[in-house]
């Protein structure tokens, strides 16, 4: 295990070992955490949550609706809070759904669009840029909430559960889990500080903070592209968006985030 994090370290952070490289990462770190602190009040998600709203209104589709008749799980129409609810069980689709995964049903449903070229397209196209300025949008509207998701429904309960077993699961030409790099506080790949997320501790570090704003790409990411990027840093096959694998993990922490306070949209490195 201990041999395993140290593999995992050095893979991925590239980073020179010895007491002058970790200074200067300290360092680095403060420098993060200043800039972060200064841009809080004007975080470039802002631009995000406003592309968002302006898409949500929209009308779209072959059926020319917006989403604003979307039941985000808190009735048709209702944005307010409901971020802080997801994932949950939708007794029209029969599915536990996140943001994303809610926004396509509705995109389908309401718009008429065919949902596909969506789920395929590559994160970093419009198709995906603009998937994220959506849930940025919704996301912000539960800043300062606290997390509230239920594990009431037996899929939901399943979904927690799944979510467990992955966030264990070993695999992958290094047998990396999620718990290999995410499984104890302190750890660090390149300058960014790893919450344990399988703790109700860290488990809010991240879940609060997603959607966030990635200074160092110039990009807005989902949860959905936070965990897409995360399998392959495990060295895993890419999930389908919105697929039950992302959906479950995203229960998982989400689960163990409960009453913590939505800080979204985040910004990070
Ligand atoms: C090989 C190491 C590695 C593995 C395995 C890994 N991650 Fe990550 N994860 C990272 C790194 C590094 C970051 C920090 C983001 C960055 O700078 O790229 C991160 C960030 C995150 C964050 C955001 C944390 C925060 O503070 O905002 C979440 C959530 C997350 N990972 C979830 C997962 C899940 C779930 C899995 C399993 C599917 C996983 N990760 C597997 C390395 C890993």
């Amino acid at each position: 295990m201990r041999l395993r994090l140290i593999a995992c370290l050095a893979l991925t952070a590239g980073l020179a070992a010895g007491g002058a490289a970790r200074a200067e990462n300290d360092q680095s770190i403060e420098g993060i955490e200043k800039y972060r602190e200064a841009l809080r009040d004007g975080n470039p998600a802002e631009l995000f949550e406003a592309q968002g709203e302006e898409l949500w209104k929209k009308p779209d589709g072959p059926k020319k609706a917006s989403l604003e008749k979307c039941d985000l799980g808190l009735g048709a129409g209702v944005v307010k809070g409901a971020y802080a609810q997801l994932p949950r069980y939708f007794k029209d689709t029969d599915r536990v759904q996140d943001a994303e995964s809610r926004l396509l049903t509705c995109k389908e449903k309401l718009q008429g669009i065919d949902v596909g070229p969506i789920i395929k397209a590559p994160f970093g196209s419009h198709e995906k840029d603009d998937m994220n300025a959506l849930v940025t949008y919704i996301s912000g509207q539960s800043k300062g909430m606290p997390v509230k998701v239920s594990l009431s429904h037996p899929k939901e309960k399943a979904m927690f559960n799944l979510g467990k077993r992955m966030f264990y699961y070993e695999g992958g030409p290094y047998d990396f889990a999620c718990a290999t790099c995410h499984g104890q506080s302190g750890a660090r790949i390149r300058l960014q500080e790893l919450p344990a997320l399988a703790t109700t501790k860290g488990a809010p570090v991240g879940w609060t903070s997603w959607p966030a704003y990635r200074v160092s790409a110039g990009q807005m990411w989902g949860m959905q592209w936070r965990l897409a990027d995360c399998f392959r840093q495990q060295r895993f096959p890419e999930p389908n968006y919105t697929s039950d694998a992302t959906i479950a993990l995203s229960m998982f922490m989400s689960a163990l985030s409960k009453d913590a306070k939505m800080d979204t949209p985040g910004i990070k490195r």
